[in-house]
């Protein structure tokens, strides 16, 4: 049987979703909410779902067991616990909340009430990502050394005015951002991190555009640069994980596309992956293979109704752990703080 599905905030990421969830069998969209109500009645009609433009109203209907939350960050704490306080499962976009104390409340209410709670983490079921923390696992490229990102996005094609640029809405680029990649990088080390310390910069507008900062995940260093400086023709995102017999990149926002260079033969390598592959020798004995998924749009869609198939599996089976558990929320939140509050 199908489980219904309510999502509150029908904005540019919320559509995507919504298209995402339409082509789940498991789920069956019964209301569509916005602030802005024809927003809210176009998608209900597209998917033959009930309209709100009030929360609290949606909250009422029966049919809804499950609720996608992809109103901007700073609503998350207060509308999650509406969800929660109503006796709805809550699938919440990142961040959870901009606090620490608003997260923490949010996780020990689902608890109490026996609900589900999680962050659309989608980092955790991509493909690329999932088979750089396997190799983490085996070793079969022995220990992991470093990461580093290097996430150049398109933030020139955000209106001055726009929510992200206000760190009260958003909570800044570690909190409203950053947290995919911290926690990316929990999952490849299979530690929590621990942030040593970040720098900001503005742009001439006076708006913060750029932050790095340095980390470590247990014995692994690593290293993160956030630019919202670029425009989507010029947009770039790589990460780089090392291990000490390969080096690896990933390559695009959501990753498309993983490169390893390494010394050990091929035939070691003991890949899970269906995608295309191409495999290039150097005469040095290096090997360098190139593992490619389909398009962008698709990895992320599929990443995302990932998502939601593993929050129904523990729905319907509470004793089966979540994979993005909500620790993970929390651990990546709080290296967004500490980011965002650098010690030097
Ligand atoms: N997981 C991911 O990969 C990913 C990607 C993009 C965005 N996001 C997250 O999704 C969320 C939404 O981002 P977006 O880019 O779609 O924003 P957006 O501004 O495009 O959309 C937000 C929507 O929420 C509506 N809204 C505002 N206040 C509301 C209220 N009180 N009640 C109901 N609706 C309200 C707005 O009218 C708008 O339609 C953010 O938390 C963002 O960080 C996640």
């Amino acid at each position: 049987m199908s489980l219904g599905i309510a999502l509150v905030g029908v904005g540019a990421f919320g559509r995507f979703c919504l298209d995402a969830f339409s082509k789940m069998p498991e789920l069956r969209i019964v209301a569509v909410c916005d602030i802005d109500l024809p927003r809210a009645e176009e998608m209900a009609k597209l998917y033959g779902a009930a309209a709100y433009s009030s929360l609290e109203t949606l909250l009422k209907n029966p049919d809804v067991a499950i609720v996608a939350l992809n109103t901007p960050p700073y609503l998350h704490a207060k509308q999650g616990e509406m969800i929660l306080e109503a006796g709805k499962h809550l699938f919440c976009e990142k961040p959870l909340a901009l606090t620490m104390a608003d997260a923490e409340t949010l996780v020990a209410l689902a608890e109490s009430k026996s609900l589900l709670l999680t962050v659309n983490y989608v980092m955790r079921h991509n493909p690329l990502w999932e088979q750089v923390a396997t190799f983490r696992e085996t070793e079969v490229f022995g220990k992991l050394r470093h990461m580093n990102l290097a996430n150049h996005a398109a933030g020139l094609e955000l209106p001055d005015s726009h929510w992200f640029w206000d760190k009260t809405k958003s909570g800044g680029i570690w909190i409203e951002h950053g947290v995919h990649f911290f926690d990316a990088f929990a999952m490849v080390s299979g530690e929590a991190g621990e942030i040593m310390g970040s720098q900001s910069f503005q742009d001439a507008r006076g708006y913060l555009d750029r932050v790095e900062a340095i980390a470590r995940y247990g014995d692994t260093a690593a290293h993160f640069y956030h630019a919202f400086d670029q425009s989507s023709n010029s947009e770039q995102t790589i990460a780089t994980i090392s291990f000490e017999k390969a080096y690896i990149s990933l390559h695009e926002w959501i990753p498309t596309e993983l490169t390893i260079v390494s010394s050990i033969p091929h035939s070691d390598f003991h890949l899970n992956f269906r995608g295309q592959r191409q495999l290039k020798q150097f005469g040095d004995g290096r090997v360098a293979l190139s593992l490619k998924l389909a398009d962008k749009s698709l990895v992320y869609q599929e990443a995302i109704q990932a998502g939601m198939r593993d929050f129904i599996q523990s729905i319907e089976n509470p004793q089966r752990p979540l994979i993005v558990q909500s620790r993970f929320a929390l651990e990546s939140l709080q290296m967004a703080i500490a980011a965002e509050n650098p010690r030097f």
